[in-house]
């Protein structure tokens, strides 16, 4: 068996704010990111376009190695993970793993609110999937937790147009962030359920009030990768580390570097693929 490294995936530039997070917790193993970025935004397609592109995206880092797949995108992990965990892994490899970044969030978020009323903000394909409700409600098993969720479709194109600091953004950023709080004026915890939104976290903290707490899943999935691989040394033993870090997008190159370089505070160099 030959080893290989852990693969991150997102449809952009969201995925690198768990991965910034995963090299943080867990520097010796070797990463391999891929954005799909041509195709991004995810948010706004359909369940069947959204499957089909994640799935191709599992299958090409299978193909270059990994073992153990992490969708860093709360679009693909609500609209693609469990079919292709249940229907296509099966087929493909039933030795890998793909896991999402939705269910580690959820599994924190009673820990995390006192009101028990929280806000979701993430795309449309995200709240229309119903999945935070859904698996809040499954998981969850202390006093009930009211959940307002508020797509914010205007958020990704933001970050993927590095227009995050202009005061076109702040009007969409207040705008959503005012409807969620007139739905659920109770709500003391946000959760920033795309992980595209961390990049606009400073922006978004100017218009909350100071008794409510932004969440970003970066390190709740870094911890709960921590506690995976110690829970499964069989797929631990299938991961290469070597702390290395490979970029991919099926974008150009130049244009992916020069703003993941940015969002991720290092030099990077990506290659292109095609999916
Ligand atoms: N970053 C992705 C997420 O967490 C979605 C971005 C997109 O719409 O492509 O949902």
């Amino acid at each position: 068996m030959k080893k290989g490294a852990i693969g991150i995936f997102d449809s952009g530039y969201g995925g690198l704010t768990i991965l910034k997070e995963i090299v943080k917790a867990l520097p010796d193993y070797d990463y391999i990111y891929l954005g799909d970025n041509a195709r991004t935004p995810y948010g706004t397609r359909s369940f069947d376009v959204v499957y089909e592109y994640t799935l191709q995206a599992v299958k090409q880092m299978f193909d270059m190695g990994c073992h153990l797949v992490i969708l860093a995108c709360n679009t693909a992990s609500a609209k693609a993970l469990r079919s292709i965990q249940q229907k296509d892994l099966p087929n493909i490899d039933p030795t890998r793993r793909v896991l999402g970044v939705i269910r580690p969030s959820v599994e924190e978020i009673p820990n995390l609110t006192e009101s028990r009323s929280v806000g979701i903000m993430a795309t449309l394909g995200t709240v229309s999937s119903l999945s935070y409700p859904l698996e809040i409600e499954k998981l969850n098993n202390g006093a009930p937790i009211k959940v307002t969720q508020e797509a914010c479709p205007m958020w990704v194109p933001i970050v993927e147009n590095k227009e995050i600091d202009t005061e076109g953004a702040d009007y969409f950023i207040q705008k959503n962030v005012n409807q969620l709080l007139q739905q659920s004026p109770d709500i003391d915890t946000i959760v920033l359920a795309c992980t595209h939104y961390p990049l606009l976290a400073h922006r978004i903290r100017k218009f909350l009030p100071a008794n409510i707490q932004l969440i970003e899943q970066g390190s709740i999935v870094a911890d709960k990768l921590i506690d995976y691989l110690q829970r499964h040394p069989e797929m631990e033993e299938k991961c290469s580390k070597e702390g290395s870090l490979q970029f991919y997008t099926t974008e150009k190159p130049a244009t992916f570097n020069d703003k993941a370089s940015f969002f991720m505070g290092t030099e990077v160099e990506a290659s292109q693929l095609r999916l």
